[in-house]
């Protein structure tokens, strides 16, 4: 595995905008625009506040990148639960990306219509046969999980059966919002890069496992996230690296 290792938090963050910069750049001179699915949760947002600070905030060209949710909480757009609200707060509050171009997914709704519903968007936004998203942000968490894909969840339950050609699913939760909308590996697995933010001690037995042990995907569902084409980075810090045989 690709796995680039930085002291602390702050530095992986520094390190993983200058990352979406390059990446931004790239894909806009090559496309004439930048699509990316962001991550819930903390580590991405201290990301997010970089990237809404001098000087990224001015190189890169926001009036080209398209926003996407890996994942969302099945709760309003401004509750604080939301990652759409997290985002908006850290980063959507500094620059300007046109409205049409930030695709949230409505946590407001029933869950399996916002999932059908942000399918769909996908589905139009993506003329080809799979979603190929330049760049997939995900985190893990300590159990193992990314997006909303839990361990033994329906979500992942379904990843497994290789008949499923869903890109985005429902799937209930044990967190704070009972139910939440999530990306499929399917998905994720077609985008150009997939960048794995992952900080914390917390979390070393866990990174360790689903990088250096048996390929166990219905308990670590972040060892689904295998591009099928594109490339996967792990961009870890040195407490969450602890204990990388
Ligand atoms: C979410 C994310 C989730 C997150 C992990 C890690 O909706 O919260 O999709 O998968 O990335 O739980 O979260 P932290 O970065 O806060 O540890």
């Amino acid at each position: 595995m690709n796995t680039e290792i930085h002291a602390d938090r702050q530095a992986l963050a520094i390190a993983t905008a200058r990352r979406f910069d390059a990446l931004a750049r790239q894909a806009i001179t090559r496309q004439g625009r930048f699509s990316v699915a962001l991550s819930g949760g903390s580590t991405p947002r201290d990301l997010y506040r970089r990237l809404a600070t001098a000087p990224l905030v001015n190189r890169i060209n926001w009036k080209r990148v398209h926003l996407f949710w890996g994942d969302e909480r099945c709760v309003a757009p401004e509750h604080a639960d939301s990652n759409y609200a997290m985002v908006q707060d850290a980063l959507l509050s500094q620059v300007s990306v046109p409205f049409g171009q930030i695709h949230r997914i409505q946590g407001e709704i029933d869950p399996h219509v916002a999932a059908v519903a942000y399918e769909d968007h996908l589905r139009h936004f993506f003329p080809a046969a799979d979603p190929r998203f330049d760049l997939v942000l995900l985190g893990m968490g300590s159990d193992g999980h990314t997006a909303s894909l839990f361990p033994e969840s329906p979500a992942v339950v379904q990843a497994l059966d290789a008949s499923s050609q869903r890109w985005v699913v429902a799937t209930p939760s044990d967190a704070a919002a009972p139910w939440r909308v999530t990306l499929t590996p399917l998905a994720i697995n077609a985008a150009d890069q997939v960048i794995f933010l992952v900080a914390g001690g917390e979390k070393a037995a866990t990174l360790n496992q689903v990088l250096n042990g048996p390929f166990q995907p219905r308990t670590l569902p972040a060892q689904l996230i295998r591009p099928i084409r594109g490339s996967l980075i792990w961009m870890v810090d040195a407490a969450a690296a602890s204990l990388l045989s």
